[in-house]
């Protein structure tokens, strides 16, 4: 009996049997089989699935639901943090360094469009693909979080007194953003397509670059060095909304990322034979290049070190990145293994001590029983 609560190794599956994809069986809206057995356990798989997508019990992929609940229980809205303190710094003359100005503007300006770019492909692109309930249920929770990381931005424009309109432009203004959002979107343009359809090994793997892409590169590399630069202001006391509204993100982002990676695995292992090693390569060469548009984007947003930080460490921290996720996705690493340069972002992450170094106001939001009704 094969455990479920972890997403499976390929070396142990046997391939799922493809067939072409009817895009109306797989969507969830197509006629109703009265005549169709029951759902069983054995019937549901990650892509390619004819099972009744809006059943979502028997649960099959345990870690899956697992982060449907996690994600739940971090809820977070961008207006319960305070921007007094900010407002202060950013309107005082020498409250921050132009250097520091400069780059806090392009920090928001690639994560007020890519939370977006994110959420649409969510929605857009790979929730019809992937024929599994537990994962959409999963996925339309996500989509709300990039909507509250959206709305993140809208609330610092506001408070701050930000251009909107030069920061919502950045992605297609500042060549370096641009260039990031414009090599994920050739990932995602295809597959959101109405008339693509997953089903065979060219389709299949074509949707799992779009993963890489989004899960992997844009949220599991990208936003690391976001998150680096704003925290980096946080722990010197500069900031400190901002960088308490990015410890949210990053919490709500690591669970997207380590969804995408089992997602990924657990395709990979139901469908070994897309696995092969060219396409491991071209995932690889994915990985590098998703390294070297970040590395250009430091050099662009950071042209001088400040703050412990500078082009050159963001460069480090990326091959860093990129080679954790090659050995979460089971592929040999890109780089020359490197030291962590940030070591202070695994303390960021744990939001779950007692203290951290923000002394952030934790919201239970798991006292439900406690409203009052009438
Ligand atoms: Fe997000
Ligand atoms: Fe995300």
């Amino acid at each position: 009996m094969l455990d479920w609560t972890q997403p499976q190794r390929a070396s142990l599956s046997t391939p799922a049997s493809r067939r072409s994809a009817d895009p109306a069986e797989t969507t969830g809206l197509g006629s109703i089989d009265r005549e169709g057995g029951r759902v069983s356990v054995d019937d549901k798989a990650m892509i390619n699935c004819r099972a009744d997508v809006n059943q979502l019990l028997p649960l099959k992929y345990k870690w899956a639901w697992d982060k449907y609940l996690a994600a739940c229980n971090n809820h977070w809205m961008p207006t319960e943090v305070s921007m007094q303190a900010d407002i202060a710094l950013w309107k005082s003359r020498d409250g921050l360094t132009e250097d520091e100005r400069r780059m806090v503007k392009r920090n928001l300006g690639f994560f007020a469009a890519s939370e977006s770019l994110v959420a649409n492909n969510i929605v857009l692109a790979i929730y019809r693909h992937l024929t599994n309930p537990e994962c959409r249920q999963y996925l339309l929770r996500q989509a709300f979080e990039e909507a509250v990381h959206t709305h993140t931005f809208q609330y610092i424009v506001e408070s701050l007194g930000l251009d909107e309109g030069e920061l919502f432009n950045m992605y297609r203004e500042v060549p370096s953003i641009t260039d990031k959002a414009a090599w994920a979107l050739k990932h995602t343009q295809g597959i959101e397509d109405p008339s693509f359809a997953t089903g065979t090994p060219e389709k299949d793997q074509a949707f799992l670059r779009d993963l890489v892409a989004f899960y992997v590169i844009f949220e599991g590399m990208w936003f690391y060095t976001g998150f680096a630069q704003i925290l980096a202001l946080g722990r010197r006391n500069k900031m400190v909304g901002i960088a308490e509204q990015y410890q949210y993100i990053l919490r709500d982002e690591s669970i997207h990322l380590n969804f995408g990676i089992d997602v990924i695995n657990q395709i990979k292992a139901e469908n070994p034979d897309l696995w092969t090693k060219a396409f491991q390569d071209e995932i690889r060469q994915m990985l590098r290049e998703g390294a070297e548009l970040e590395a250009a984007y430091g050099r662009d947003t950071m042209p001088r070190g400040f703050l412990g930080l500078n082009a050159t460490l963001c460069e480090q921290y990326m091959h860093f990145i990129a080679n954790r996720r090659c050995g979460q996705l089971g592929l040999m690493p890109v780089f020359t293994e490197t030291e962590n340069p940030f070591p202070w972002m695994s303390e960021a992450m744990d939001l779950k001590k007692e203290k951290n170094f923000f002394e952030t106001r934790v919201i239970d939001y798991q006292s439900g029983g406690a409203l009052a009704w009438d």
